[in-house]
């Protein structure tokens, strides 16, 4: 399969100066194992993960999105411990620059993310009881789904819940939420959610849901049990977010993948990549190599997930290889600055944008929400 770089027609209406750059880029090739599924007319919505300060910053990153994104995520902004440095107070300036910014530019916003065990501020520790941890984690959902009601059409709601040993015990993760409130904190966290903002897309994300092998198996099965189990119990719950934190020295298990994605579209819900990159840290160190591997890896997950019936939304985590938290998380072990995502530290196009935009254009769509599905944000 050979990816050429045309720009399609919103993003040629969105910026013709920009065409040009676009479709010099040359062609790459990718190796698909499988024939490709039929063209469909519309493709699945495409977006980034985007930090305010850059947005304050930088108009060629702020074109660069409005470019390249129907949507963006809150990668950092709306998480406890920028917003809730202290207890009693909301800190919603970055959000809400983002917000902005994206409406702006018509875009759609997710929020990233509800109920999470990381970057939470120091306060939170000193929860005792579970009537304090039910208090506090309703009050966070109903503030912030509730200042966002219309305006963040998908979130994030439960990340990363899946335990490490997801084969031990009911392979949910130890966090503050499971041990004062119990294992229902999922969904007490979703129908808050529901309550604040009857119209968002309510969304459980987690990693290593991608690739071959046992341990993965085992985190495929729980996301599926605990999606199975509030589907049964009528918990508003629209969709799956598959990460898609992908690694060089993994395989994309496209079997395993396609059947996770049938299934979880058999429970009515819609699967979502939420925050595809690829760390590649035992990627060959040329850039042409390198660049073309790293989008042969997104691409396998996203032609299988296609293959299956598609995405709801595809986004990449961050745009620009030098705002990627792979720099700073995981380094190289020879040096050189990671490539994990689409636009260069100069914002040009590698081949992982070429494959996202052939995938805006592809991607067959969902089918018309049922059950308890709510449409793409
Ligand atoms: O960019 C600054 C740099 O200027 C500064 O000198 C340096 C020194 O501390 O920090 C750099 O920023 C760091 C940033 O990662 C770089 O990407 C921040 O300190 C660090 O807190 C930040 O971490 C965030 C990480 O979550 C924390 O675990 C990343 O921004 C964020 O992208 C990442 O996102 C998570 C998702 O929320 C959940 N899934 C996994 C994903 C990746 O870890």
């Amino acid at each position: 399969m050979v990816f050429r770089a045309r720009i399609d027609r919103r993003t040629a209406l969105r910026g013709a100066a920009l065409g040009a750059t676009l479709a010099l880029e040359p062609a790459v090739a990718v190796a698909a194992s499988r024939p490709k599924p039929p063209s469909m007319p519309l493709g699945t919505p495409i977006g980034c993960a985007v930090q305010a300060e850059l947005l304050a910053q930088n108009d060629a990153y702020r074109q660069a999105i409005i470019r390249d994104c129907d949507m963006v995520v809150t990668e950092d902004a709306l998480k406890w411990d920028r917003l809730r440095p202290s207890r009693g107070k909301f800190d919603f300036t970055e959000g809400d620059a983002i917000v902005r910014f994206a409406h702006a530019a018509g875009l759609s916003v997710r929020g990233h993310a509800l109920v999470f065990h990381g970057q939470v501020p120091p306060w939170l520790d000193t929860l005792r009881t579970r009537a304090e941890a039910e208090a506090e984690m309703r009050k966070h959902i109903t503030t912030v789904v509730g200042h966002y009601r219309g305006k963040i059409a998908s979130w994030d709601v439960v990340n990363e819940f899946t335990d490490d040993s997801p084969e031990r015990g009911t392979g949910l993760r130890d966090t503050i939420w499971r041990r004062l409130i119990g294992d229902n904190y999922i969904e007490m966290a979703l129908r808050t959610a529901a309550q604040a903002d009857p119209s968002a897309q309510l969304v459980l994300s987690d990693y290593f849901l991608e690739f071959a092998g046992e341990h993965y198996d085992s985190r495929r099965e729980v996301m599926l049990r605990t999606a199975q189990a509030m589907v049964t119990k009528g918990v508003p719950l629209h969709g799956i977010g598959m990460q898609g934190h992908l690694y060089s020295d993994r395989v994309v298990d496209r079997e395993a993948v396609g059947r996770f994605v049938r299934e979880v579209r058999a429970l009515g819900l819609v699967v979502l990549v939420t925050e595809l990159d690829v760390i590649d840290q035992t990627f060959p160190a040329d850039l042409r190599q390198r660049d073309e591997l790293v989008a042969q890896q997104a691409f396998q997950l996203l032609d299988a997930i296609s293959a299956a019936g598609g995405a709801d939304a595809v986004l990449t985590w961050g745009l620009r290889d030098r705002d990627s938290w792979t720099r700073w998380h995981k380094p190289r072990p020879d040096g050189l600055p990671t490539r994990s995502l689409p636009l260069d530290d100069d914002l040009k196009p590698k081949p992982l944008h070429h494959v996202m935009q052939h995938f805006r254009r592809r991607v067959v769509a969902s089918e018309p929400p049922s059950g308890n599905t709510k449409r793409s944000p």
